[in-house]
């Protein structure tokens, strides 16, 4: 992912060099490299030693992977609309999940209309269920194992760090980003963008830092569900 800092990258490929270094000496058998190599080729390849057609494949295991929670995410926000104490917004949170599961693309709009209810119990950052936050956690590609204070806290930087980009992002002007860099911020950002021409991309992370940048610190927990609010029904994303 070219959002990652390039240090960090290296250092991560220098540790997996360091790991193939070390099996492949006695009493390892250089061959048995080879055979981690093939069963775990996501885990021990860096990056450099991906042709872009695995690079593709691998985004899209990747995307299977998170893809698989989102049902679990929105019939969360449809469980805990009762909940909600202001009737306008209870009758928005059922519209905007009937909507989607519906397979439309929601609108901006829709989805700002809610930011209210991110800030406060039962859907504010601090206040999301345990299931919830690991639902989350997956549809970040993170992982699971962890005891859920740790997810959470996790979740919670994340979130943040994302919307800092998003912040300098708008700044910036999409319009100076690559092809690659805007199909890698949307990636990012859970959209599946492999596929998607470079021009509904734009389009796309245009949505998201418009969401992004009218929402306050308070209520990034509507930022960190329109990781799913945002993509599932994206053109070419529904099969
Ligand atoms: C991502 O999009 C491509 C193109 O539309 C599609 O072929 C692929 O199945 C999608 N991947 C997932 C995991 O949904």
């Amino acid at each position: 992912m070219s959002c990652t800092p390039p240090s960090l990258k290296f250092r991560r490929d220098i540790t997996k060099c360091f790991f193939l270094g070390v099996i492949s000496v006695p009493p390892f058998a250089n061959y048995l490299v080879f055979l981690l190599m093939y069963l775990f080729p996501r885990q021990l390849l860096v990056r450099h030693f991906w042709t872009p057609k695995q690079q593709i494949d691998f985004l899209n295991i990747y995307h299977d992977i998170r893809k698989k929670s989102h049902p679990e995410i929105l019939s969360y926000l449809e469980k805990v609309s009762p909940l909600i104490s202001e009737k306008g917004l209870r009758w928005h949170m059922t519209e905007l999940c009937t909507k989607i599961q519906r397979g439309t693309h929601p609108a901006i709009p829709d989805i700002l209309a809610l930011r209210k209810c991110f800030s406060k119990p039962p859907l504010g950052m601090s206040q999301l269920h345990a299931s919830q936050i690991k639902a989350l956690s997956r549809a970040m590609l993170l992982t699971t194992h962890l005891p859920s204070f740790l997810l959470r806290r996790r979740l919670k930087t994340h979130t943040t760090v994302i919307h800092q980009l998003d912040k300098a992002l708008a700044k910036l002007g999409i319009n100076q980003l690559t092809e690659q860099e805007v199909k890698s911020a949307c990636y990012l950002r859970g959209l599946n963008s492999t596929h998607i021409a470079d021009e509904r991309c734009r389009t796309w992370l245009a949505e998201w830092l418009q969401i992004s940048c009218s929402l306050k610190e308070a209520e990034l927990s509507l930022l960190l569900h329109n990781v799913v609010l945002l993509s599932t029904n994206y053109i070419g994303t529904r099969r």
